[in-house]
């Protein structure tokens, strides 16, 4: 099929090639047509071509316009394709039915060269006005996501600033719980959703005085009291919201310090009590803390590393989850010396 792209395309579907012949004489200067002589072929060809617009006919052999019109409206990719029933008036059209399976509108033949090219017209004229708002409300909603992710990262990093960082650590640990999630089994939008609300597990340390949490030396019970209120900080700091990203980066706040074996704080959840995604996130954030240099140590070797977090498997560490560590091994060195 020779198709000019600058023209839109209409698909006639019709078993008669006479009925054919005429719609294609009447729109073929202005549109591109593509035809079918019944609702099978006329799927197929949707699909395939995407047409602008569809002339179906009604009684069809093998299959007919009312089943192809409620097949195109089922499938997600030809579903918003405006459809027009074109009738024979002796067919007796039930327009409620029509109307029911999704058609736009109905054209009855013989058909008026002025009624179908007008037909034809406005309904191509709405379907493109409908396409562009879609794609308008598309691109606002993809900014909106954006600003409001960044505003998260920033977030995160302003927490890890105050910890005396560069925030480079929640940059390095949320990657890491993504490869963490991945290999534990989570699909890519569910690690992704980890990837994004981990950078806010410690953001509760914006509430802890800078004299306990700068402090050099080593802490008193008192001041480690403190510290350990960062969880319940960070959860009232991100607080209530419908959306996904919130109230995960809220369960990530609150329970990235709990242990496997209930030791944990602030609330002391045993086992699976604890939300997957923070369970992930204690064995990213504590294998990055000990990897990195601090003040107050050297940074250790990956092997050694690594040989913690597995001793610590039953007892600080969910096992299943150190096992999706030492699979995603790969990945999270790779991070690691890109992130430096
Ligand atoms: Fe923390
Ligand atoms: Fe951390």
């Amino acid at each position: 099929m020779s198709q000019d792209i600058k023209k839109q395309t209409i698909l006639v579907v019709d078993d008669s090639t006479e009925n054919l012949d005429i719609l294609d004489s009447i729109l073929s200067t202005e549109y591109n047509i593509n035809f079918a002589t019944n609702g099978k072929t006329a799927i197929e060809i949707s699909k395939k071509y995407m047409p602008d617009i569809i002339l179906l006919d009604i009684i069809m052999p093998v299959m007919d316009g009312f089943e192809a019109c409620k097949l195109l409206k089922k499938d997600p990719l030809t579903k918003n394709i405006p459809i027009i029933f074109v009738t024979a008036k002796e067919e007796d059209f039930d327009e409620a039915k029509g109307f029911e399976l999704g058609a736009v509108d109905y054209i009855t033949k013989p058909v008026s060269s002025i009624v179908v090219k007008a037909r034809v017209k406005t309904q191509l004229a709405l379907y493109d006005q409908k396409r562009e708002l879609t794609r308008l409300v598309n691109e606002r909603t993809k900014e909106l996501n954006q600003t409001r992710l960044e505003i998260i990262r920033k977030l995160g990093v302003a927490s890890e600033f105050k910890d005396n960082e560069t925030g480079i650590h929640v940059v390095r640990m949320s990657k890491y719980c993504c490869e963490i999630a991945k290999a534990y089994g989570f699909n890519e939008d569910e690690a992704e959703l980890l990837l994004n609300a981990a950078p806010m597990h410690d953001l509760g340390k914006i509430g802890i005085p800078d004299v306990v949490l700068q402090k050099p030396g080593k802490l008193n019970d008192e001041e480690w009291e403190i510290i350990k209120t960062h969880c319940d900080i960070g959860k009232r700091i991100i607080g209530e919201h419908k959306s996904e990203l919130i109230s995960t980066a809220k369960i990530v706040a609150y329970e990235h310090h709990e242990k496997w074996n209930g030791k944990g704080y602030p609330q002391g959840l045993v086992g699976e009590d604890i939300h997957i995604y923070a369970r992930i996130v204690a064995v990213a954030d504590v294998f990055d803390a000990l990897t990195s240099l601090r003040p107050y140590k050297e940074a250790w070797s990956t092997k050694r590393a690594i040989k913690l977090v597995e001793e610590e498997a039953g007892s600080h560490f969910d096992p299943k989850v150190v096992e999706a560590f030492i699979k995603a091994m790969p990945e999270i060195i790779m991070i690691k010396n890109k992130y430096q």
